[in-house]
């Protein structure tokens, strides 16, 4: 297949190696350059516009940060690559899979919300969770990529366009949730004088340990930096939730505001690990 590959984050550059492991035609793009040349050394081209990397494309993935990233590219998509399938595997929402696929579908384009559940490793393992929402026949066309950078028995028809979105959104308004309710334990536990490194291990075994075999290294060290999922997509991933219900998600309200704090704080580039950080350790410095 001819497929342009449009995002080289930390999660788009693994999944594009795969597509072109597979023996695809691959053209890569990203908006700031210099992020294409593993890709480049596998066999991949790169192109140095939107235009110029969906020209001919039967199919172009998108792994971009968000609903404004895919905003700022989908215009070129569309004009480029008439009658090709979006697989937008970015965290959108509902409301902008709805949006884009209309825009897509108004021009004879096709589009399926491919969002994605896992991380960098099960990204560069090929084991991601991959939800698929459209319909039937682009959703059949889009999974013989989604399972190159997922797991088979994981990618999931879903339902119609925008269905994959939202699922994704309830993962990920968990995994904030999760990250802020640890931090407020953790800050619970220091007010109650709890040794943090006890706390820690007791906490593992209970319902946060699936969180904290993921992010206790970073925890006890109280550093951040190596992000695999940013603060900045979890308050917009929080975000997208609260707008996207229709009922006050009140608690997820605080999560985001916790996020936002957290970002304020200046731990923007930093493992969404850091709101519960941030949240533990605020106004303190006796180890926690
Ligand atoms: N990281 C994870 O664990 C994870 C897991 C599941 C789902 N996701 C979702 O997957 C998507 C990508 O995540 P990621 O971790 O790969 O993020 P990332 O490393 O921050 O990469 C974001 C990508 O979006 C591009 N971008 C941002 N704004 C743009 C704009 N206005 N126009 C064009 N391109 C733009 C960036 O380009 P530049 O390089 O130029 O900045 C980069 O290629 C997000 O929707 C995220 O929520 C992430």
């Amino acid at each position: 297949m001819k497929v342009a590959f449009l995002g080289l984050g930390r999660m788009g550059a693994p999944m594009a190696a795969h597509v072109v492991r597979a023996g695809h035609d691959v053209t890569v793009w990203n908006r700031t350059s210099g992020k294409a040349g593993d890709l480049l050394d596998l066999g991949a081209t790169e192109g140095l516009s939107v235009a110029a990397a969906v020209a001919d494309a039967e199919v172009v993935v998108l792994m971009l940060f968000g609903p404004d990233a895919v905003r700022a590219v989908l215009a070129d998509v569309i004009a480029g690559a008439p009658g090709a399938l979006v697989v937008d595997a970015s965290t959108i929402g509902p409301e902008a899979a709805h949006e884009f696929a209309k825009a897509c579908h108004a021009e004879g384009l096709r589009y399926v919300d491919a969002p994605v559940a896992g991380s960098v490793k099960p990204a560069t393992d090929g084991t991601l969770g991959v939800f698929l929402g459209g319909a039937a026949d682009d959703v059949q066309l889009a999974r013989e990529l989604a399972v190159l950078w997922g797991d088979p028995d994981r990618v999931l028809h879903v339902g119609g366009v925008g269905s994959a979105s939202a699922l994704k959104l309830c993962v990920n308004q968990g995994l904030g949730v999760m990250a802020a309710g640890l931090g407020e334990s953790l800050r619970l536990g220091r007010d109650l004088g709890i040794d943090k490194d006890l706390l820690l291990l007791v906490l593992s075994q209970t319902a946060y340990g699936w969180y904290l075999n993921q992010k206790l290294p970073m925890i006890q060290a109280d550093d951040f930096t190596a992000a695999t999922f940013s603060v900045d997509l979890m308050a917009k991933d929080l975000d997208l939730a609260v707008t996207s219900a229709d009922s006050d998600l009140e608690v997820t309200r605080a999560c985001l505001d916790q996020a936002k704090r957290t970002l304020a704080a200046g731990h923007s580039g930093e493992d969404y690990a850091a709101i519960t950080g941030h949240l533990a350790g605020e106004g303190e410095a006796n180890g926690y």
